[in-house]
């Protein structure tokens, strides 16, 4: 039908703002300018924050309760219809927002028209967003914990097992598996620290901000804040809507914990090569290849290498929109939700596909305890020795050395040198024995048996006083 003034007017009708408008928005305009591709994700949300939103204009009077009750049916309703998978969307829906709206208004009518009293998309989004955060955040700061839980259940397998520490990936001390794994577990007890720490930040409601300057209807701000389970109130309207640090934060967290990931996949990539074949893993959780045949690689290990550069990018990309936009909104901060879904969903499926993998493999301690026997492995125990009877760190610590470039140069085993020494003999040549040098290492924190245990109690302590935290 060829568009005339009126069709188009009434076409234009279906938007919002329909009554400064005479022509409806361009196809190219919807086509860039839609989020409903994928705020989607936020209609639990935005039905929450509208109810209590709804709930506060009958409390203060502002709406009568009759629209009230109306209102908060019909988005029961719709509720009911995004849970049943029959909610339907029209094309002029061009997010989430104006997709409940518009189906409030068609279920409750007059009253319906009513709900966005007193409140603009400006700080609807941002409380969605809130409530989504706050909800999705504490889910991946479980899913860390179940990591740590992992980590810790196999560091309490591998009893005495233990393997060479590196520094510069050259072998340096021998150090326990168990306590190889903690130090990962006890990077994520950060990442969930961390976590929490910016939900607690985050945990401000935006609802009654308006636009941008608040309202002069007499609305109650706490009365939302409370029904949404907002810790805090707003205190500055223009910072309230335009205010995505909370945004910055969350990707960061995430992407740290996405590094963590990437960290260790680096060392399962390394530990389940032939050339260290320290750890085997399960059929289930490693591919072929599809023209070598004899191939078995850390598919999972790699990717979750792999991206953290995609989570990075994320946080990154999100700080260069925020870091020119003057207050308040603009539509550029509609930006902040693709890379937080996305960070969320990689940062989910990684720490889950890392967590089954390591509970699924298997370790070589034998190849690791060969490896870790080297005897250059012993030399600052050897120092240590001296250093004990009374040696001065640096001159045992020479001493040593030059014992190793002789042993290096005239092709014979350090322990003999050691032993033909005069003054180290054999008592220090008894260091050179498999694994007398890992439980020497008994200092607070170390590597060694002796501080394991209280390691362990502590990380348990740690875990506990985080899961209480997150209840
Ligand atoms: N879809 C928008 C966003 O995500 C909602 C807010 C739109 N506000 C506006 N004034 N255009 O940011």
């Amino acid at each position: 039908m060829p568009a005339t003034p009126d069709s188009a007017k009434s076409d234009a009708a279906k938007h919002l703002w329909h009554g400064r408008f005479s022509e409806a928005p361009a196809d190219s305009l919807m086509a860039f300018t839609a989020s409903i591709g994928f705020d989607m994700r936020l209609w639990r949300d935005d039905i929450a924050g509208s109810i209590a939103h709804a709930e506060m204009l009958g409390a203060t009077g502002v709406l009568p309760r009759v629209d009230v009750d109306a209102i908060v049916a019909a988005l029961h309703q719709v509720q009911g219809e995004f849970d049943g998978g029959t909610f339907a969307f029209v094309a002029s829906d061009e997010d989430i927002h104006t997709a409940i709206e518009r189906r409030v208004t068609e279920i409750a009518g007059a009253a319906g028209a009513k709900l966005h009293t007193a409140r603009s998309r400006n700080d609807q989004v941002a409380t969605a967003l809130r409530l989504f955060a706050k909800r999705e955040l504490s889910a991946t700061a479980r899913r860390t914990l179940a990591l740590i839980d992992v980590l810790d259940r196999r560091a309490d397998d591998a009893g005495d097992a233990y393997l060479p520490g590196y520094t510069h990936l050259q072998r340096a001390q021998p150090v326990l598996l168990s306590h190889h794994l903690r130090a990962h577990a006890w990077a994520f007890a950060r990442d969930v620290e961390r976590i929490l720490d910016a939900v607690a930040r985050l945990d401000v409601s935006p609802l009654g901000a308006g636009a941008l300057a608040g309202t002069s209807l007499p609305i109650d701000p706490t009365d939302t804040q409370r029904r949404l389970g907002f810790a805090r109130v707003f205190a500055n309207s223009l910072d309230a809507v335009s205010d995505r640090d909370f945004v910055a934060e969350a990707l960061f967290t995430l992407a740290m914990v996405g590094l963590h990931l990437s960290r260790l996949g680096e060392e399962w990539v390394l530990w389940t090569t032939e050339e260290f074949g320290f750890a085997t893993l399960s059929d289930r959780h490693a591919t072929g290849s599809s023209m070598l045949p004899q191939k078995k690689n850390a598919d999972i290990a790699e990717l979750a290498r792999g991206k953290a550069g995609r989570l990075v990018g994320n946080l990154t990309g999100l700080l260069t929109t925020l870091k020119g936009l003057p207050l308040a909104y603009n539509r550029d901060l509609q930006e902040d939700k693709e890379p937080l879904f996305d960070s969320l969903d990689q940062v989910n499926r990684g720490l889950e596909a890392l967590a089954e993998m390591i509970a699924a493999a298997s370790f070589n301690a034998d190849a690791m305890r060969t490896a870790a026997d080297a005897p250059a492995a012993v030399a600052t125990d050897i120092a240590e020795w001296l250093v004990a009877r009374g040696m001065p760190f640096r001159q045992a610590h020479a001493k040593v050395g030059e014992l190793v470039s002789r042993s290096l140069a005239s092709d014979t085993p350090l322990v003999d040198l050691v032993r033909a020494d005069a003054a180290l003999g054999p008592d220090a040549a008894a260091l050179f024995a498999p694994g007398v040098a890992v439980r020497r290492r008994a200092s607070r924190g170390a590597a060694g048996p002796a501080a394991a245990t209280a390691q362990r109690d502590e990380l348990r302590r740690t875990v506990a006083a985080l899961t209480a935290r997150l209840a």
